[in-house]
């Protein structure tokens, strides 16, 4: 029988894919789903049909797994940002590094691999240094602000708690939702896009406890600035800075055209490992600062980096493991595609009393190949691309270049595989595999790994 999209249909979890979706099958053909562990019977409803496969949305979990706990958040059953709270930590920790194993052996098709034991997040919960809160209308308060209902773009619910973010995060939401209130400021509706209050961003950072407020907006005034200043400043000292960035393009993200800077210089400053870092409002920066700590010390350890280095930070954000690294080698050389971030790693190896360390501002396939000075005389490298990760034409600049040793870093095990095959056919040998959780209660996984000539 052949299944169509609107069908609902119950299904056994057979395993989980390689990005944690799980796997079950419906007469003879795969189909997958968004929740569900293995061995669960789901009854779910299908969203695509395609020759080989299914896909589907699990409306009931009918068998439950003995390895779900009771979630500790009261929103989980609604709230798209934690799908594994309900999912026993070291339970978590065996299926994320079961992604990275089924990848490099399918996908890559290694046959052995050194793949290390998983590093814990160092806290499971209130780890995310930046959480982004959404407004939306609604037609019982009039808007809701928290964070989208599982998969819905356009329904927001109003956030009481949130075990992901530092405590204060909810009580800011909780006091600006009784603000916007009291001053009768308007929320957007995603739909009409119509109304004023898009975002409310709050970056809380971990080492040195400063908050960022940032009110994203269509343009105009934030009504009862003033007071709102006013009551920031007694109720949450932390608070050291407050923005309002201007978005008056329909996509709906929290990075404005126009940036005000109402409270404050405008930036946090984070520190990792030795190092100061300005965080603005709409910089790249590692979300959980203490695991980052982890995953760079594991980079170096892999790196091994000496006095005599001329190293290549590549696809380096604002310039964070390479400024780290500085003090080890002779020389760092950063790419990165996104100018701001540029200007944020040379304004934080400034921060830092850094002089030899070298930004490129571009696409990292294109200055590879046409500014040779990049790869001159250096002998290791760090790559940390995106979830797409390594752009064929940057990958193929490294292999025909001369340096020793690479280590990448890694936040999807499926791109990395298929990068990882290029690296072995072409003469690398793969070391040591480290997965790092940086991400507890959710699917995603990052990974550290070396490779040598
Ligand atoms: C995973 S982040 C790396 C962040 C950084 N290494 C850190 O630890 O904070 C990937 C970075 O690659 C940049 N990027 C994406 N595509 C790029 C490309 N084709 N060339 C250069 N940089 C790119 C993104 O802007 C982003 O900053």
């Amino acid at each position: 029988m052949n299944s169509h999209p609107g069908d609902i249909v119950e299904s056994k979890i057979k395993d989980l894919a390689y990005d944690g979706k799980a796997v079950g099958e419906i007469d003879g053909k795969i189909i997958f789903l968004n929740a569900g562990l293995p061995g669960e019977l789901v009854r779910a409803k299908i969203t695509k049909s395609k020759r080989n496969y299914n896909v589907g949305k699990v409306i009931e979990i009918i068998e439950k797994s003995d390895e779900r706990i009771e979630a500790q958040c009261s929103h989980f059953d609604i709230c798209g940002g934690c799908t594994w709270q309900d999912l026993d930590y070291e339970r978590q920790l065996y299926y994320k590094r079961k992604q990275i194993d089924d990848c490099l052996k399918h996908i890559a098709k290694f046959e052995t691999v050194d793949l290390a034991e998983i590093i814990p997040a160092p806290n499971q919960f209130r780890y995310r240094n930046k959480m982004e809160f959404s407004f939306n209308t609604n037609p019982e308060d009039g808007f809701a602000l928290g964070l989208h209902r599982r998969g819905r773009f356009d329904e927001i619910f109003n956030l009481d708690e949130c075990y992901l973010t530092s405590e204060i995060d909810p009580e800011i939401v909780k006091w600006f939702r009784t603000f916007v209130k009291e001053s009768g400021m308007s929320a957007y509706n995603v739909t009409e896009h119509t109304g004023f209050l898009r975002f409310l961003m709050i970056r809380h950072t971990q080492n040195t406890n400063q908050i960022m407020l940032n009110i994203v907006t269509v343009d105009g005034e934030i009504i009862n600035l003033e007071k709102l200043i006013d009551d920031v400043k007694s109720k949450f000292p932390e608070v050291v800075t407050i923005v309002q960035n201007i978005n008056n393009q329909k996509s709906n993200i929290s990075k404005g055209e126009k940036e005000f800077i109402h409270y404050g210089d405008g930036f946090i400053e984070e520190r990792i490992l030795d190092c100061r870092f300005r965080i603005y409002a709409n910089s790249f920066f590692q979300t959980n600062s203490l695991q980052t700590e982890n995953l760079y010390k594991t980079a170096f350890e892999l790196l091994q980096p000496n006095q005599n280095d001329r190293l290549l930070d590549l696809y380096c954000g604002a310039g964070t493991i390479g400024l780290t690294a500085a003090k080890m080698v002779d020389e760092v050389i950063g790419v990165e595609l996104e100018p701001t971030a540029i200007e944020a790693a040379r304004e934080n190896a400034k921060l830092n009393d850094i002089t030899n360390a070298t930004f490129y501002t571009g696409l990292a396939q294109e200055l590879l190949r046409n500014n040779p000075e990049i790869l001159n005389g250096v002998n290791s490298i760090i790559t940390d691309p995106p979830r797409a990760g390594m752009h064929k034409k940057a990958l193929k600049a490294l292999v025909e270049h001369d340096h020793k040793r690479l280590v990448y870093i890694s936040c999807n095990p499926s791109t990395f595989a298929r990068d990882a095959q290029i690296l072995v056919d072409s003469g690398y040998s793969l070391g040591k595999v480290i997965p790092v959780d940086m991400f507890p209660h959710t699917m995603h996984i990052e990974l550290v790994s070396i490779f040598e000539r």
